[in-house]
């Protein structure tokens, strides 16, 4: 007679082996690691604690009561990353290809309750071929179960979702209610209906790939906020991700240790070009700003005209938002608007200070960008910077034009500290828009309209273009030089450390969505 520990150790091995051999060695040759492997590899060795392994689902339907494996495709449980608490759930595809049904949805909330509770990041591994078919609106219930929790738990514990297989249906809204979605190249999709579906209503003819692969929802869609070329880099990326990021709504991300020295940038003095027109990279003037190699960039191949990240400032995590002159010229427009305003809202949602590096020469024109609703984005970011309450600084390096130098974290909306380079231009528009509007007769009335406007453009410029305005209403705080920026900003952040700000009660705000 078996003992009750063999008994015992025979289920566990069992729950080990998900789906079996042959539908592990299948994952393999898709390139894949199974859910275990990916949960051992994210968490620091050994401090993986499962809950929940033998586990098995309900169903009698279609003659499930004999397909039952332990811990119904999804291992659940707590463990550390870099010493950190996390709750994790990763998807067994070789258990019902990683289907949800209603006891895999019971074990996702059990450990998504316990993060809420305790105050710790979660993670979510996708990797399902959606509800599962036999249960039918059971597994329904199952999503919706979830979907309800990552609601409630967004803003007070991060959750990071990675996509590394299937993703589709009902099982997408999951992740794009969490705070960050990785999706793994080439092996990961997600789309509400899949290529099938899509050619018999729209007769359009798309693969997987490019209907939801990695590469379209980072850069068409936005959807992906990151892309790596494996699992271990997703994993790797997941860690680095966490790194930055406190582990809930009260408390601040862990600082490195920083010795304060003289943090000055001589190769800040040179990156803007005296010609206003001409581009420059923002990511050189990030670069010179922040702790060597500390940039982790969101939304990098999205909506280029703006960057997003994470950055490190004498050893502190901060998120930083800034226009890319060399994209669009780093205008304001309806991608670059939302990008930056849910970049801005989970920096505000997670006490991580923001740092606002501005040349934009305004919102984009143009009917494509008004018939989409460029009125509601902008207010997006607006509103956004506007109701944040964590330390708040603006750097202008170049231009600030028009409605765009009020989004851009201007004084006026509350931001704590405004410096701007000694090249900034703050007005409402450029010189030569402005002399050919409010000159325009005295231009036209002249011998040489030409020799007039360019006349007109320097004495313009010469009133407007320059940060002396502002600086006299107190609108910027201090004009700087570029090399001292870094300085600048350190003691900026650390006077700032402990800001409070009491808002007035309300349920919630409205923001123009
Ligand atoms: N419910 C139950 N079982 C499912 C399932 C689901 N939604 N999706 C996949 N499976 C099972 C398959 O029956 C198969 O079982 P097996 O190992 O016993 O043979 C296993 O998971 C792997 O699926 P398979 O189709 O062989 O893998 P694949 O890599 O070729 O394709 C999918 C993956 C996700 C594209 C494909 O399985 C699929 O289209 N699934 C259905 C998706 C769907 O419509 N979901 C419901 C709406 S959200």
């Amino acid at each position: 007679m078996k003992s009750k520990i063999d008994i015992l150790n025979e289920k566990l091995n069992l729950a080990h082996l998900g789906g079996g051999q042959k539908r592990i060695d299948k994952q393999h040759a898709k390139k894949k690691l199974t859910a275990r492997e990916r949960v051992n590899y994210l968490m620091d060795e050994g401090s993986f604690e499962e809950i929940g392994a033998l586990v098995t689902h309900r169903t009698t339907d279609f003659g499930m009561e004999n397909e039952v494996y332990y811990g119904d495709g999804v291992v659940t449980g707590y463990g550390t990353v870099n010493g950190r608490l996390i709750y994790i759930y990763a998807q067994d595809f070789t258990v019902f290809g990683g289907a949800l049904s209603e006891t895999h949805a019971e074990k996702i909330c059990k450990i998504m309750d316990l993060a809420v509770k305790v105050g710790a990041p979660i993670i979510g591994l996708n990797d399902s071929g959606g509800a599962r078919i036999q249960e039918g609106v059971r597994s329904l219930g199952g999503y919706a179960d979830i979907f309800f929790r990552n609601v409630q738990t967004s803003g007070v514990v991060p959750q990071i979702s990675a996509i590394m297989g299937p993703c589709a249906g009902g099982a997408v809204y999951s992740p794009a209610m969490t705070d960050f979605t990785l999706m793994v190249e080439d092996t990961s999709y997600m789309f509400v209906t899949g290529p099938n579906v899509v050619k018999t209503v729209t007769n359009e003819t798309v693969t997987s790939e490019e209907l939801g692969g990695a590469h379209t929802h980072a850069s068409k869609s936005g959807v992906a906020h990151k892309t790596s070329a494996n699992d271990i880099e997703c994993l790797e990326d997941i860690k680095k991700l966490l790194s930055y990021l406190p582990q809930n709504n009260t408390a601040k991300p862990n600082a490195l240790e920083f010795k304060l020295g003289e943090e000055t940038r001589e190769v800040l003095s040179n990156i803007v070009p005296d010609n206003p027109n001409k581009p420059y990279d923002m990511q050189a003037v990030i670069s010179g700003i922040i702790d060597d190699h500390s940039f982790y960039e969101i939304h990098k191949d999205y909506a280029e005209n703006i960057i997003v990240g994470f950055a490190r400032l004498a050893g502190r995590s901060i998120g930083i938002v800034a226009n890319q002159p060399q994209f669009l010229a780093g205008v304001l427009d309806v991608k670059s608007s939302k990008k930056a305003a849910r970049f801005t809202r989970f920096c505000d949602c997670f006490n991580i200070p923001l740092l606002v590096l501005v040349d934009v020469p305004g919102f984009l024109p143009g009917t494509d960008q008004e018939w989409n609703g460029i009125i509601v984005h902008g207010a997006k970011l607006l509103y956004a910077l506007s109701e944040a309450t964590v330390p708040r600084v603006t750097v202008i390096t170049r231009k600030a034009y028009g409605g765009a130098y009020d989004v851009m974290n201007s004084k006026h909306i509350g931001a704590d500290f405004n410096f701007a380079w000694p090249g900034a231009e703050i007005a409402v528009m450029g010189a030569k828009g402005a002399s050919e509007i409010i000159f325009k007769k005295e231009i036209a009335n002249a011998d040489n309209p030409i020799k007039k406007l360019a006349e007109k453009e320097a004495e313009y410029a010469e009133k407007f273009a320059n940060p002396y305005r502002a600086a006299q209403r107190g609108f910027i705080d201090e004009v700087i030089l570029p090399k001292n920026t870094r300085r600048k900003l350190i003691k900026a952040f650390a006077m700032l450390e402990n800001k409070k700000v009491e808002t007035p009660k309300r349920k919630h705000g409205n923001i123009p969505l």
